[in-house]
C-alpha cells in the first residue's frame, strides 16, 4: 500500500480510504467489522465515517456506522495510534433547531458525540459535511480551530465545498490565524469530473489542500456488473446506479476501462481506482465494500500503476471541456 501525504501536512494516509456509510446499512455489525480488519491487514490505516450515517436506513437513528467503528475500534486488535479517522458533522442528527448544521452550539455539542460513539478522545480528520448557508463562516472555523486548540481534533476537512466557498474559507482562516481545511472530500470518478476538475481541482493544487474523492466506482457502476441489457445486480443503490450513470457515455467509459485493465491484468474497478489515484491532486480514493471480496478487489486499485498513454485515453472517453 502506498502512503501519500494529506495535501501540504505531514499527516501520511493510505491511497485506499475504506469509507464506512454502508456501515449498519447494508453491512451488518459483524461484517463490517471484518471488512474494517481486513482492510488494515491489506494496508488501510485510513477510514472515512459521519455523523449521520446512515439515518436514511429504515429504524437507523444516525451515528450507527460511527458507533460500528467504536465497538471495533473497542476490541483493541488496531491500535488508535496507527490509524487515521475522519468523520463529519453537519446533518440532521435530532428534532431540535440546534441539532443539525455549522453553528458552534451544534459543533461543540456534534463532536462530543461522535467521540463517545467511536469510543475514543480525539478525532484524526473532522470535516464538514457540506456547506451551512445560515452560519457565518468564521463561527464555524472559530469553534474548529477551538477543537484543534482542545484536542480533540487533529486537522479539519470540508466535503461538496464550491471553489469560490472553500477559496473564502482558506482566506478568513488565513486572515484571522484559524485552523485550516487541510482537505476536500469532494465527488469524482471518471464518470463524474467537471465539478471536481473544473476550478476545485486547479485550487486544491495551488493551496496544497488534500483531496480525497468519494464513490471512485460509482456505487458500484464502474465494476462492470452493470452491462447494456443485462438485469440490474442485487443492490440497495441498483435503481440510483442505473438512473444516473446507465447511458452510452457511462458504458463507453466501462469499455474502455476493461480494455486498459487488460494490459495490467486488473479489473474494471481497479483499473477505476488508478485513474482516481493517477489524478495529482489526489490523497487518497475512499471506496465503499458490502463484502470481503468486494473490498479485496477494489484495493488491488492502489497498486495500478497507468501510464501516461493510458490516462489520457480514459481522460478522453469522458472529456467535458
Ligand atoms: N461526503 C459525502 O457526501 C459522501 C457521499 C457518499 C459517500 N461518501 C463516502 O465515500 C465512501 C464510498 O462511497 P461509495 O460507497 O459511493 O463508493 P464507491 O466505491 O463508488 O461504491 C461502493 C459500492 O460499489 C459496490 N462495489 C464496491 N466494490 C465492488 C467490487 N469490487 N465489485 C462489485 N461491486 C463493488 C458496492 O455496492 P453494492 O454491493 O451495493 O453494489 C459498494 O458499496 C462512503 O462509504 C462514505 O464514506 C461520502
Amino acid at each position: 500500500m502506498e502512503y501519500r501525504r494529506l495535501g501540504r501536512t505531514g499527516l501520511k494516509a493510505s491511497a485506499i480510504c475504506l469509507g464506512t456509510m454502508q456501515f449498519g446499512w447494508t453491512a451488518d455489525e459483524a461484517l463490517s467489522h471484518q471488512i474494517m480488519s481486513e482492510s488494515v491487514t491489506l494496508g488501510c490505516n485510513f477510514l472515512d465515517t459521519a455523523d449521520v450515517y446512515s439515518r436514511w436506513a429504515d429504524g437507523n437513528d444516525g451515528g450507527v456506522s460511527e458507533s460500528i467503528v467504536g465497538s471495533w475500534l473497542a476490541r483493541g486488535s488496531v491500535k488508535r495510534q496507527d490509524l487515521v479517522l475522519a468523520t463529519k458533522i453537519r446533518g440532521e442528527m435530532g428534532p431540535g433547531p440546534n441539532d443539525q448544521g455549522l453553528s458552534r452550539q451544534h459543533i461543540l455539542n456534534g463532536v462530543e458525540d461522535s467521540l463517545r460513539r467511536l469510543q475514543c478522545d480525539y478525532i484524526d480528520l473532522y470535516q464538514l459535511h457540506w456547506p451551512d448557508e445560515e452560519t457565518p463562516l468564521d463561527e464555524t472555523l472559530t469553534a474548529l480551530d477551538d477543537l484543534v486548540r482542545a484536542g480533540k481534533v487533529r486537522y479539519i476537512g470540508c466535503s461538496n465545498y464550491p471553489a469560490w466557498l472553500l477559496a473564502k474559507s482558506l482566506w478568513i482562516s488565513d486572515v484571522r490565524g484559524l485552523v485550516r481545511f487541510d482537505s476536500l472530500q469532494p465527488h469524482y470518478s471518471l464518470v463524474h469530473r467537471s465539478e471536481f476538475e473544473r476550478e476545485l481541482q486547479p485550487l486544491c493544487l495551488d493551496q496544497g489542500v488534500g483531496v480525497i474523492p468519494y464513490s471512485p466506482l460509482a456505487g458500484g457502476f464502474l465494476t462492470g456488473k452493470y452491462r447494456r441489457d443485462t438485469v440490474l445486480p442485487d443492490s440497495a443503490r441498483a435503481e440510483g446506479v442505473r438512473n444516473r450513470y446507465m447511458n452510452d457515455a457511462g458504458f463507453a467509459a466501462v469499455d474502455k476501462l476493461e480494455e486498459i485493465g487488460l494490459g495490467h491484468n486488473a479489473t474494471i474497478a481497479q483499473t477505476a481506482i488508478a485513474w482516481v489515484l493517477a489524478n495529482p491532486a489526489v490523497t487518497s480514493a475512499i471506496i465503499g465494500a458490502n463484502s470481503i471480496s468486494q473490498l479485496q478487489d477494489t484495493i488491488k486499485g492502489a497498486d495500478v500503476k497507468l501510464t501516461g498513454a493510458e490516462k489520457e485515453a480514459l481522460d478522453e472517453i469522458t472529456a467535458w471541456k
